[in-house]
């Protein structure tokens, strides 16, 4: 078997949306592999703000600067993903004590599944380690400034779907 090609790293989520966690930990990471991978999941049971293809969007115009930042979706197991798209790495950002029961979980049944596929965990920033998607927006929907701990491109998208909404 072909060795993985080097130093291509995936990072996972759902981004319903993006936070400027998730940024800090691309950017974190684009200078540790040669390329990463923004993978959005598309999840049709998972009830999301926004759909895959808006998530996508968003991403690509938050990173249309780095050439070595790739977004793209997926399905399924990630671990099926990963093997497709030779990556050597699955990249999750850690941001308190509270994430690592789940992410410790994950991180097991992926290698269980594929023991060359190595989880690296990354801390945000601290001063994005309280954000989460779900939080941004419940506190943009009721109101809330959200300034500062989205990409403007979120704000933007956010405020079409309030419009949307009322
Ligand atoms: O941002 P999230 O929602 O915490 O990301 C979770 C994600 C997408 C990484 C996880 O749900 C996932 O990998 N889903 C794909 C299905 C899969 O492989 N499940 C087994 C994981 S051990």
């Amino acid at each position: 078997m072909t060795p993985p090609s080097g130093r291509l790293a995936i990072f996972p989520g759902s981004f319903d949306p993006l936070t400027n966690g998730h940024v800090d930990i691309t950017l974190r990471c684009a200078h540790l592999f040669e390329r990463i991978i923004v993978a959005v999941l598309v999840n049709a049971e998972k009830k999301a703000l926004f759909s895959a293809d808006e998530r996508v969007q968003i991403v690509r115009e938050v990173f249309k600067e780095y050439p070595n930042i790739e977004v793209d979706t997926f399905d399924g197991l990630l671990v099926d993903y990963a093997r497709k798209r030779r990556a050597s790495a699955i990249v999750r950002g850690l941001r308190a004590v509270s994430d690592f029961e789940y992410e410790f979980q994950m991180a097991l049944m992926n290698r269980h599944l594929e023991p060359t596929l190595e989880t690296v965990f990354m801390m945000p920033a601290e001063q994005y380690t309280y954000l989460s998607s779900r939080l941004i927006k419940e506190v943009f929907m009721l109101g809330g400034d959200v300034r500062g701990l989205v990409p403007s491109a979120v704000e933007h998208w956010l405020r079409k779907k309030q419009a949307v909404k009322a």
